[in-house]
């Protein structure tokens, strides 16, 4: 994992490494001629890699365990409880490649759509684990574009008493703008990402980016 800063305020900004595997991955899922199945299968592979590399931000304690050739093997174990919420609708498609990555755990859900006009998000409807205050909290949003959506997701959290340093964000494609945002808000904030684009179009869509991501993800567009 690489840490990347363009402003001093942002080194709890994670990068995932930029692996040939993730590289063509991010290709299929940028290219606009992808099929549906394409753009499904990519997004899933993706996924996967950043819940594992999410999984960093939460502590572990040491773990001895006796293997078959009867030796001891000094391992780690998870020592903090992890729950998801999910940012609905794009956000719903990481939800099993947490599940894959961690096994069981608690996911709550939050309705938030962009208005198509202003860009402005607008929470509907927010569902989250009573103990979430008590986990790490694995925001999904795989992609930040303004931050209104995040922003107004991470204030719902924090209004129901969740810690701002307990909140790790994962997104597929961040901007820049969007995580300068983020972060001058939100300082204790981790975002583990999968690739940073410079700039918005004048409808707030990322540049280069990969397009309305819940309308190629769920079929739609
Ligand atoms: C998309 C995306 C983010 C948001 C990002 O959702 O999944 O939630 O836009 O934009 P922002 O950073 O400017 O707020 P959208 O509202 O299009 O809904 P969808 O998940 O149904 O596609
Ligand atoms: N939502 C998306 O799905 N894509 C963008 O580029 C911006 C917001």
């Amino acid at each position: 994992m690489t840490v990347i800063s363009f402003k001093s305020v942002q080194t709890n900004l994670h990068v995932l490494d930029q692996t040939p595997f993730l590289l063509s991955q991010m290709t299929i899922l940028r290219d606009s001629t992808s099929s549906h199945a394409e753009f499904v299968h990519a997004a899933n592979h993706i996924s996967r890699l950043i819940a594992s590399s999410a999984l960093s931000h939460v502590r572990t304690t040491k773990k001895i365990v006796r293997t078959h050739s009867n030796e001891t093997y000094t391992g780690i174990q998870f020592s903090q409880k992890v729950c998801c919420v999910s940012i609905l609708r794009a956000g719903e498609s990481m939800e099993s490649a947490v599940r894959e990555t961690y096994g069981p755990l608690p996911v709550g859900k939050l309705l938030i759509q962009r208005d198509e006009v202003t860009s402005k998000a607008e929470l509907f409807y927010c569902k989250i684990p009573g103990d979430a205050p008590e986990r790490v909290v694995l925001l999904l949003d795989p992609m930040l574009a303004t931050g209104g959506s995040v922003m107004l997701a991470i204030q719902a959290l924090i209004d129901r008493n969740v810690d701002e340093s307990n909140i790790v964000y994962l997104s597929f494609i961040s901007s820049r703008a969007g995580i300068d945002r983020l972060l001058t808000k939100y300082p204790k904030l981790r975002i583990v990402t999968a690739a940073v684009d410079p700039t918005l179009n004048e409808e707030n869509y990322i540049v280069p980016g990969c397009g309305d991501f819940g309308d190629r993800y769920y079929g739609t567009s």
